[in-house]
């Protein structure tokens, strides 16, 4: 027999995923429930009411995708596009390129608006291309932890709206960690994952949705032929060409409808509701300012080491730092020192800073003094012997 998982003690400050907040770990030791079961029910309704205060927003549609944060992506791109709908990306990163690829898989025409890797978009680019491209859809991402910039967004909803398109914000790296007001801002959808400022495990997408986009949705609405009482139709509009991430399915699911769909993936509620109950007890604004501080001292830590922060410092988000890599230095090797002498974990990077930056993340659990400063003296002692 092979041994039972026993992990070593690890400080997880990479761009995600960080240790899990341990009030989220025992409410993930709960007792399971069946997912129509009045009690956990309950505890449906209380997560969308929390996640209403995390996305600070009224939405009556504010639910959870079971899945990492990529679930709640692909459920909105894929409940919002039908075939050759204009699909504006603005990437600056990793992740818009993402959004490229999935938009592209749901038939989408697509245009990919770029700018260098650690800069973000000024707002005059983007009303241009708006106005140019007059897009269905805009999607793009609050932070992208692939270059840990944060693209302003307070005027984005406003100008799409102008225009008749609805937004689409992937906040998985930012929210709970940078201010993020969908009612205020007019953002139409924002979903996030649980695994970076919201203190969580992987496994479960927060997303909400405003009653304009809704309805847009809720005019595609099938019903799967098992369930279909005897001469109901099966439904309107173009089908959303996914089951497990048609929203109007799982609207219908968290409605008080209850109509089945998927298992609930019981635990990662429990996790998602403990996130939030956390986070909300906090205060928003304090969480904000927690993670500036964390960041503040990262940043400061790092310079004083005589190291070089990437990218655009203006708009790097507070909860991950992009650090080059000094000259001659081996970063893997940096990293699996740091991993096996000290059991931190620091991000790698990919695509075009392939080697050339460490990513180092200060958020949710892991935006605190005592895991800044611990992984400071360990990168300190480490580079002494690499440099
Ligand atoms: C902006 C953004 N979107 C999406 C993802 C993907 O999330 P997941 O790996 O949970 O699916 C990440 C993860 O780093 C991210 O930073």
């Amino acid at each position: 027999m092979v041994e039972p998982i026993n992990p070593p003690p690890r400080l997880l400050m990479g761009p995600g995923p960080i240790n899990a907040d341990p009030r989220v770990l025992r409410a993930m030791s709960a007792p399971l429930l069946g997912q129509f079961d009045p009690v956990f029910r309950e505890y449906m309704k209380q997560a969308a009411e929390l996640y209403r205060g995390v996305f600070q927003t009224k939405n009556r549609w504010t639910l959870l995708v079971d899945g990492t944060a990529r679930a709640a992506i692909e459920a909105a791109l894929v409940s919002l596009i039908e075939p050759g709908d204009r699909v504006l990306v603005p990437v600056f990163g990793r992740f818009g390129h993402l959004k490229v690829e999935i938009a592209k898989r749901c038939g989408a025409e697509v245009r990919a608006l770029e700018t260098p890797w650690g800069t973000v978009f000024p707002p005059d680019v983007l009303e241009k291309a708006i106005r140019e491209f007059r897009p269905r859809l805009v999607a793009v991402s609050h932070g992208d932890t692939s270059t840990t910039m944060a693209q302003p967004l307070s005027d984005l909803g406003n100008l799409c709206r102008a225009n008749e398109a609805i937004l689409y914000v992937d906040a998985t790296a930012t929210l709970g960690g940078m201010d993020l007001p969908a009612d205020a801002w007019q953002l139409d959808v924002v979903s996030a994952g649980l695994q970076k400022c919201l203190g969580g495990p992987p496994g479960s997408a927060p997303l909400t949705i405003n009653d304009r986009t809704a309805e847009r949705i809720m005019r595609r609405r099938h019903t799967e032929a098992g369930l279909r009482e005897r001469n109901e139709p099966e439904g309107e509009g173009p089908i959303i060409r996914s089951n497990y991430f048609d929203l109007a399915m799982i609207m219908d699911y968290w409605s008080d409808k209850a109509l089945n769909h998927h298992t609930e993936a019981t635990t990662m509620l429990y996790a998602a509701h403990e996130c939030a109950r956390i986070l909300l007890e906090e205060g928003l604004p304090n969480s904000f300012a927690r993670h500036a501080r964390a960041s503040k001292a990262m940043v400061a830590g790092l310079q004083a080491m005589g190291l070089k922060l990437y990218g655009d410092q203006q708009h790097k988000m507070p909860n991950v730092t992009g650090v080059y890599i000094p000259a001659g230095v081996d970063g893997e090797a940096v990293r699996q020192a740091l991993l096996e002498q000290h059991g931190i974990e620091i991000g790698t990077s990919f695509g075009p800073l392939r080697g050339r930056i460490w990513r180092i993340g200060t958020m949710g659990y892991n935006a605190r003094a005592e895991a800044v400063e611990q992984t400071l003296r360990a990168l300190e002692a480490v580079l002494a012997v690499y440099r």
